[in-house]
């Protein structure tokens, strides 16, 4: 499993960052499995797995369940865990659930927003964080590309700088324009990890059912579907269907 400062060093060797999503034992075999670097735990269950509209949909009860259940699955991988909305709406309420998260098998949890007394608590207490800015789907009106404008880039810019001097190990950048993904990536110590941030971030993360193609229909525009699994399992259960009639 890498180590934190395995993960930073791969920015300092200019070596690429691959995390998925996961959310439960057979999923983060197969992530295991395929030598992926990071797997995370992403309150974007609330949509792919459970159905729901928003990740505002779900809490605490479920990310500990589907984070206990990828633990398993991946002993041998870094497990990053989502903070779920409202878990780290202040310091002491964050570190309880911080806790709750790392004692069901995470080693590092990310949440969204430039939370600077939140993360500075986590990280004086040992735990370690990983930032999330740009797109917010927590608290987003729209999900539109963030960072367009100079003063939303300049915000964004600031925002990268202050997690970054607080000590987030890595932080997702989602939805920006490629040239402030390379900007940040080259301004802040974390690996910056892009979704929908272009090329030049130090890793990358897609969402695991984009990536398999596991619930058929449209993905978002900046994932790429590099398998169909929709498709190969109504194939395999129709076949199933035809053999017991
Ligand atoms: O919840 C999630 O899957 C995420 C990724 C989109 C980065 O936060």
């Amino acid at each position: 499993m890498l180590s934190i400062k395995e993960i930073q060093n791969k920015k300092k060797n200019k070596e690429k960052i691959s995390i998925i999503t996961a959310y439960d034992f057979a999923f983060a075999r197969m992530a295991e499995e395929a030598g992926i670097d990071q797997i995370l735990v992403g309150d974007s269950l609330a949509n792919v797995m459970l159905g729901y509209p928003s990740t505002r949909d779900i809490g605490m009860a479920e990310m500990i369940l589907f984070t206990r259940a990828v633990a398993k699955g991946a002993p041998n991988t870094h497990i990053i865990a989502d903070m779920p909305y409202l878990s780290d709406g202040d310091p002491e309420t964050a570190m309880e659930n911080a806790k709750r998260l790392l004692e069901v098998g995470a080693h590092s949890v990310k949440l969204e927003g430039a939370k600077i007394n939140v993360i500075e608590a986590l990280i004086k207490k040992g735990i370690p964080v990983m930032g999330h800015l740009g797109l917010l789907p927590q608290t987003a009106e729209s999900f539109k590309q963030y960072g367009k404008t100079e003063a939303e880039a300049d915000q964004l810019l600031k925002e990268a700088l202050a997690i970054d001097k607080l000590g987030v190990y890595s932080m997702v950048l989602e939805h920006v324009p490629e040239s402030l993904g390379s900007l940040i990536s080259q301004r802040v110590s974390a690996t910056t990890i892009g979704i929908g941030a272009g090329r030049n971030t130090d890793g990358q993360v897609l969402v695991l059912h984009d990536v398999l193609g596991i619930n058929g229909g449209k993905i978002p525009p900046f994932a790429k579907k590099f398998a169909d699994v929709f498709e190969v399992g109504v194939r395999g259960i129709s076949d199933y269907i035809r053999s017991i009639r």
